[in-house]
């Protein structure tokens, strides 16, 4: 048996690329990931294998050295866990630096850095950043989806990261929960298709050398939650539970999804992080998931009070990676939970059993991913981030994505050579604004975020004839001699905690901006920048033309390829969009009686002649 020891002495005489020359087979390839994860296995001691289990916060390791001193397995960077100097080079650095600690332990077991790639490398400067998941499921468009997260694979692996939390296949039901913009749509088959085409997308047909880990998130319920509250209780019986949340993961299990993320959120009032049925006979076993489960973000800090019960209960449900946003000193810590863990091992409170299948789990997905012979970034990767070819693939899903809920008098498209075309709203010349939560930094930002990108405002300059003056009026003071309108409004940028809303009313002001824009009497089109659906009230009738362009992201050019009609609106509603803030609940239209103000799958077009028709799917997804 060629084992992993063997392998590594081969390596450091560079006798492996000789004896591959020769037509040798190492045992270490793909179709041999478990056989050769067993044999590693066996040659493991407690503490190499606690230390595979645990996944810690960049932020969080204060000494690199503890990657070798503890074994870990994985490294993240959070929401906000960005080197100083957040560019490509840098990351590339820094994940090599911490895999070359790894690789100084005694079996030189890579690690596996992770990332929220949530849409497109959203952590770095100069990355391209896709349309939140809400506008990617308004594409309907599960090849779009694939293409797109190939780029975003590929932009990961520049930086050394070879895992991304992701895709969220989340089903939103409730649009005041502050993540429906990281669910792809209200149906379960819509959010189960797209998701594996996302899977598909950053791991490839199958896991090996380049692939970017999935990871579906989050295990299951988060989408449906009592009023949408993050984090809270989903409340159903087991079959309701299932069709909704559960079934979308069989896709993802079908197309390979090495990872999935364990949900915050209880359902009945038991946490997720303890539910040994949902994790382990119901994911594990009945539906057959090969991949290794990792916990959120210090998660099973929640389940009691105890921080040893906690480890006890999340392992033996069926965890096998934990999460640790906290370093020596910060609360519970690494360095705390890796002497728990083992004094419950040694207590007898969690199997060997148990611990061997979590590392063959994780220690197999390695093997399938190549990073035993490849453990380094490809440095043509990384020169590729933020280039113009996947720039390109990030418009075309931005103009897909747009959904055109109004026409009136077929104001859009646009004529390109309008002699005054005025732009209201400071959103317009806003790339934080247009990129949403999950930005460089956690919760997103207003103002230019990132270097590269483009917002409405600069895209509209690079569309218009030589003719055309473009008059920016942020606050509407300045429009008199506009022959048309567009007026930018929505959301500021939030993300999980924080955008929990009661209230989706369009805001006062972006209200009064659009009437002031349609006071002057030229045609209005109104754009929105958004999450969710929001309440529109008179917004809506005030503009002459009415597009949900969600969270766009960086590529603004995507916007005007429809608004100047060089390509036609695409986008239909991934969700019911409600009249009034009583229909935030999809089960406001559960009973027949009651219909929103614009179903599911509704979205207007352009015909050959320019005239507005509608899609015909409106029955497609409730
Ligand atoms: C979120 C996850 C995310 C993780 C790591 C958690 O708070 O719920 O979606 O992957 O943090 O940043
Ligand atoms: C991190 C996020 C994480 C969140 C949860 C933030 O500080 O950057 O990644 O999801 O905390 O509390």
């Amino acid at each position: 048996m060629y084992h992993h020891f063997f392998r590594q002495t081969l390596q450091s005489f560079g006798l492996v690329g000789l004896l591959a020359g020769f037509n040798f087979t190492p045992t270490y390839l793909h179709a041999s990931a478990s056989s050769d994860a067993d044999a590693l296995l066996a040659q493991m001691t407690l503490d190499e294998k606690i230390g595979q289990m645990v996944q810690v916060d960049s932020a969080a390791l204060k000494d690199k050295a503890d990657v070798r001193k503890y074994f870990l397995g994985s490294v993240l960077s959070g929401g906000g866990s960005d080197p100083a100097d957040n560019s490509p080079a840098t990351w590339k650095k820094l994940t090599d630096e911490f895999q070359a600690q790894a690789l100084q332990t005694r079996l030189k077991i890579p690690l596996l850095y992770g990332v929220d790639a949530v849409h497109g490398h959203n952590n770095i400067d100069g990355a391209v950043i896709f349309p939140h998941h809400i506008g990617l499921g308004a594409t309907h468009d599960a090849k779009l989806i694939e293409r797109a997260e190939r780029v975003a694979a590929e932009e990961v692996a520049g930086t050394g990261v070879r895992w991304a939390f992701a895709p969220c296949i989340a089903v939103a039901r409730d649009v005041r929960w502050g993540r429906t913009y990281e669910s792809f749509g209200s149906s379960p088959e819509l959010v189960g298709e797209l998701g594996a085409a996302a899977v598909r997308g950053l791991q490839g047909e199958v896991l090996g050398k380049n692939s970017v880990l999935a990871c579906a998130k989050h295990f299951a319920g988060d989408g449906g939650t009592t009023n949408g509250q993050d984090e809270g209780d989903t409340v159903c019986d087991e079959a309701t539970f299932r069709k909704m949340f559960v079934t979308p993961y069989e896709p993802s299990i079908k197309a390979g999804v090495g990872s999935i993320m364990v949900s915050f959120n209880s359902w009945n009032g038991v946490k997720m992080h303890g539910n040994k049925h949902l994790l382990t006979e119901v994911l594990k076993s009945e539906m057959g998931f090969q991949g290794f489960l990792v916990s959120d973000w210090a998660a099973i800090d929640q389940l009691g009070t105890n921080y040893q019960a906690d480890i006890e209960m999340s392992i033996n449900a069926g965890l096998d990676m934990i999460m640790i946003p906290a370093g020596p000193g910060e609360g519970h810590n690494y360095a705390e939970f890796i002497a728990d863990l083992k004094d419950s091992i040694t207590l007898g409170k969690i199997s060997p059993t148990r611990i061997d299948d979590a590392v063959r789990r994780i220690l197999t997905v390695k093997y399938q991913m190549g990073v035993f012979e490849n453990p380094w970034t490809d440095p043509a990767l990384t020169a590729k981030i933020g280039s113009p070819e996947h720039r390109a693939v990030a418009r075309e899903c931005v103009r897909e994505s747009l959904v055109l809920l109004k026409n009136e008098q077929q104001m859009l498209p646009l004529k390109k050579d309008l002699k005054h075309l005025a732009v209201v709203g400071s959103a317009a010349d806003d790339l934080g604004i247009q990129c949403g939560g999950w930005t460089i930094d956690w919760q997103g930002k207003v103002g230019n975020v990132m270097s590269g990108g483009t917002t409405l405002l600069a895209a509209l300059k690079k569309s218009v004839s030589t003719n055309t003056e473009i008059i920016y009026s942020p606050d509407g003071s300045d429009l008199k001699s506009a022959d048309a309108i567009i007026v930018v409004v929505g959301e500021p940028p939030y993300a999980e905690m924080k955008g929990d809303r009661a209230d989706l009313n369009l805001a006062a002001a972006d209200a009064d901006l659009i009437a002031k824009a349609k006071a002057t009497g030229a045609p209005v089109v109104t754009l929105l920048y958004s999450g969710r659906p929001l309440v529109l009230g008179k917004s809506l009738e005030t503009s002459d033309a009415f597009i949900a362009a969600w969270l766009p992201g960086t590529e603004g050019e995507g916007i005007t390829d429809v608004l100047f009609g060089d390509f036609k609106p695409a986008g239909k509603l991934p969700r019911p969009w409600p009249h009034d803030n009583s229909e935030l609940n999809c089960a406001a239209f559960a009973a027949p009686a009651t219909s929103p103000l614009f179903a599911s799958g509704f979205g207007l077009t352009y015909d050959a002649d320019m005239k507005p028709k509608e899609f015909k799917t409106a029955a497609l997804h409730e």
